[in-house]
């Protein structure tokens, strides 16, 4: 327990600091109640993966920065919930957090890139060793939103 401590506190170091993201909008309404199910906090990351993503490709780095901040949430999520995930599992997902957070901050996009081919390797890696290797995530090719558009509202 005291590890995993130790662990949201090394996650909650990838915040963003270039870009405040509003406290608000990521505290849920209660805690209380039926916990998520970890395959449904799994596909939340599976649309923050894509929206960091194409923000990133499309230089929105204020927008990379806030899908960041959600997807170390359900993160920090996954590994408190569920304590039977092995903490080496939530571990290899820090550097390539961290690298992409600088990789925003600097908007640097071939950073930017080469840290989020790692963190996909990081999803497939834990997915691998809890017995889900059929899950496998890749760099999203195409944007499944199309009501949502990825580009920087203003020049950046
Ligand atoms: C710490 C371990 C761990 C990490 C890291 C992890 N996953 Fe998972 N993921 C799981 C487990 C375990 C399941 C299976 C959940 C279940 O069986 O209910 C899962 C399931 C999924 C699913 C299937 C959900 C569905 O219903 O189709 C997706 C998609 C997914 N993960 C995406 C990701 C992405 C994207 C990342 C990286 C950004 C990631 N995961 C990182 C452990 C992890």
């Amino acid at each position: 327990m005291k590890i995993r401590a130790l662990m949201l506190v090394l996650l909650l170091s990838v915040e963003p600091v270039t870009f405040a993201v509003a406290q608000s909008s990521r505290e849920p309404m209660s805690r209380g109640g039926s916990v998520p199910r970890l395959g449904d906090i799994m596909l939340a990351k599976q649309w923050r993966h894509i929206k960091l993503w194409f923000a990133g490709r499309q230089k929105n780095w204020e927008l990379a920065a806030y899908e960041l901040a959600q997807m170390k949430s359900s993160l920090a999520d996954a590994a408190t919930l569920y304590a039977n995930i092995p903490i080496s599992d939530v571990e290899i997902m820090i550097e390539p957090l961290q690298s992409i957070n600088k990789a925003i901050e600097a908007k640097d996009s071939t950073s930017f890139a080469s840290a989020f081919n790692r963190l996909t390797v990081a999803c497939n890696s834990c997915h691998r060793e809890m017995g889900r290797e059929f899950i496998t995530i890749q760099v999203p090719a195409v944007s499944p939103f199309s009501d949502q558009s990825f580009s920087p509202s203003r020049k950046q």
